[in-house]
């Protein structure tokens, strides 16, 4: 049983310290896990205890144990996958949030949420540069954020086919006929699986993973009927952007409901820079994207935006008798995420754009973009080492030879501890994945990355 207000206090200045010691350790710890989940599932497990302990001394028991089990994934040497990192004002704000514990889902009940959200919304929109009446909804990642565009596409496609998605459900409903480029995320066809949509169509893209609009012209004109077409902003391995301006006038002629996955590649809209990547994306129907990835608020949050409020609404909204309704303002927020009873993600957003400001997220883009093509530069100059794309945006794909090779110079650095980079597999090559996507990551760390590859590379080669 608790024990009142101070073991609030207790609990939250253990957190405190823990948290503290974890960030600065960050700076020179190995990043890898010491630990594998099997050896900490030991610690942590045995029978259930009967009876209780102060939550203090299970915040310093949780927090000794994890930490050998830790990823240091917020640290600036860490560049797999594009997991981003934790800004200070998102991350105290994120604290904030479950110390609030307020349901945001009605106006209504939390109001100084919504009015966040709201705000931290329309900031997004202008950053972004897309349409000013668009609804913003935070979602848990950019999965649901693409899920819930595509949802308001299906709901919108079908109520033009004359179709009562809501009454009739999918069953008998005119087939939408849905198109990728050939390296979308994975992620987008599973939102398709779960809409029921099925397999999409897969349209040719070229050897930066574009895809090609003529390809999809001919693709949409091989048949008639609903059509959904799904776009890239920021391939995984290239960093590429899609075509938006040719493929958006195509999917247009079609009559197709156009959505862009831009979990990590969105944000390029906010450096004038880099803008020029995402130019003509405002005039797609929906965008889907990641706050914790270039934004870096702690996870998770993801953000759904969609031009057509009412697609969204009424493929996510519900009304219930219990539930007071958002009578005068902008709408509830569960009208616009597939769940009613959430965490406000939106207070992070807020708090990492007013900690920043324009110039400041900008300048954050910028330095993430600035530091991939530095790692990109740097390796080039490593006898031995291929990169593979065009570094224009946060991502270095490389290789080193033969598969064989570019494996166990991956796997040398993950032992070596220095840095962190992901393995993948790209145009039909095993290969070393440098995503750059954490503020921390500085001249620093980009001249330890370089190190680090070519330490594992000599390594290697001398056997
Ligand atoms: C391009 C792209 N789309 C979608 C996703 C899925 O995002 P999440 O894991 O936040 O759901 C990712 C994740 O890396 C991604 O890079």
């Amino acid at each position: 049983m608790p024990h009142g207000d101070d073991e609030y206090a207790s609990a939250l200045t253990a957190a405190a310290g823990h948290a503290t010691a974890w960030l600065q350790s960050l700076k020179d710890r190995d990043v890898g896990p010491r630990l594998p989940a099997h050896d900490l599932t030991g610690p942590f497990g045995g029978p259930l205890p009967a009876s209780g302990m102060p939550a203090a001394d299970v915040v310093d028991l949780l927090a000794h144990t994890a930490e050998p089990g830790l990823m240091a994934m917020p640290s600036g040497r860490f560049f797999g996958w594009v997991i981003g990192g934790t800004l200070p004002a998102a991350l105290a704000a994120d604290w904030l949030v479950s110390a609030w514990d307020q349901n945001a889902g009605l106006r209504y009940a939390t109001p100084a949420m919504a009015a966040i959200e709201e705000s931290a919304g329309a900031w997004l929109l202008e950053l972004l540069g897309l349409p000013e009446a668009a609804d913003v909804g935070f979602v848990t990642g950019a999965t649901m954020a693409n899920f819930t565009g595509m949802a308001a596409g299906r709901w919108r496609l079908l109520t033009d086919a004359g179709w009562d998605l809501d009454r009739d459900g999918l069953s008998g409903a005119p087939r939408i006929r849905c198109f990728v480029g050939r390296e979308r995320h994975d992620t987008v066809d599973l939102g398709l699986r779960y809409l029921g949509l099925g397999r999409p169509v897969v349209v040719d893209a070229d050897d930066q993973g574009r895809l090609i609009p003529e390809a999809l012209e001919a693709a949409l004109a091989e048949g008639t009927g609903p059509a959904l077409v799904c776009l890239q902003a920021g391939n995984l391995h290239s960093g590429a952007f899609d075509p938006f301006p040719e493929a958006i006038r195509v999917a247009r002629k079609h009559g197709a409901w156009v959505h862009i996955d831009g979990a990590f590649g969105l944000w390029a809209a906010a450096a004038p820079e880099l803008s020029h990547l995402t130019r003509g994306y405002e005039d797609a129907d929906s965008w889907g994207t990641d706050a914790h990835k270039t934004l870096n608020v702690p996870y998770d949050c993801g953000i759904a935006i969609v031009r057509d409020a009412s697609a969204l609404r009424s493929a996510m909204g519900l009304h219930a008798s219990y539930l007071v309704h958002d009578a005068e303002g902008p709408g509830d927020p569960f009208e616009k995420v597939p769940e009613l009873s959430r965490r406000a993600r939106g207070v992070p957003v807020w708090a990492a754009l007013k900690s920043l400001g324009r110039d400041g997220l900008a300048g954050q883009v910028r330095g993430l973009a600035a530091a991939a093509a530095q790692i990109a530069a740097g390796l080039a100059d490593l006898d031995g080492v291929e990169v593979l794309n065009d570094v224009g945006y946060t991502q270095v794909s490389v290789a080193f030879g033969d598969d064989a090779t570019t494996r166990a110079v991956t796997a040398r650095i993950i032992e070596d501890g220095k840095v962190w980079m992901s393995g993948s597999r790209w145009r039909d090559r095993d290969i070393l994945r440098v995503s750059v996507s954490n503020w921390r990551t500085s001249r620093q760390e980009v001249e330890t990355a370089v190190a680090a590859v070519g330490t594992a590379l000599a390594a290697v080669r001398g056997g």
